[in-house]
């Protein structure tokens, strides 16, 4: 199964100058319990932005252009082409989960490959926002499945949604 981890305003944004918009524990938790133990994917911005890279107990895959071989970043797998790593994440998707986790660029990429979104809404907007998610709101193929009660953490609502591919 190939799937998304995302956490997004209102309008879809998810990103400012190569960081998060929102500080949300609960979310980062989530995040934790939805990719241990899996294969995670992740454009090179978003490999940069992490505080400890790569992310442990994980396989981390990196989409870089700049990349020269497959194991150029420590602990990590490499790819400088979208269509070599798509080979590589079907492969691999056929006995376990991969979930992408971004940026904006990566998510768009796989946008048609997905059987799964888990996506934290927040019901707040940045104006400041510069990476977006891509908006589901009239996309037919993607159904909600799940959604968890409202959450309040350091003043964000929020809730756990999960989209799945229609059938
Ligand atoms: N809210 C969330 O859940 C969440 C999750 C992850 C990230 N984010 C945010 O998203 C933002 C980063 O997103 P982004 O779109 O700027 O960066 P990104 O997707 O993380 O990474 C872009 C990188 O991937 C490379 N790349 C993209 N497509 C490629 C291709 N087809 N072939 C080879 N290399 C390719 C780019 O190369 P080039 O330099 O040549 O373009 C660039 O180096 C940050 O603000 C981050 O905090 C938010």
């Amino acid at each position: 199964m190939i799937s998304a981890i995302v956490c997004c305003a209102e309008d879809y944004g998810i990103g400012k100058q190569n960081g998060l918009l929102f500080d949300i524990p609960a979310d980062m938790k989530f995040f934790v319990e939805k990719t241990r133990g899996k294969a995670i994917v992740m454009g090179y911005s978003t490999y940069l932005s992490l505080p400890k890279r790569p992310l442990k107990n994980r396989l981390n895959i990196v989409l870089w252009d700049k990349a020269t071989s497959i194991d150029c970043l420590e602990g990590c797998i490499t790819f400088n082409n979208f269509d070599r790593l798509l080979y590589f994440v079907k492969q691999l998707a056929a006995i376990q989960e991969v979930v992408i986790c971004g940026g904006a660029s990566i998510y768009k990429l796989f946008l048609e490959h997905y059987d799964k979104i888990y996506l934290t809404r927040v019901r707040a907007v940045d104006p400041e926002a510069t990476a977006f998610f891509p908006n589901l709101d009239n996309r037919a193929e993607f159904v909600l499945a799940n959604s968890s009660s409202v959450m309040v953490e350091n003043g964000y609502k929020f809730a756990f949604l999960e989209y799945d591919r229609r059938k």
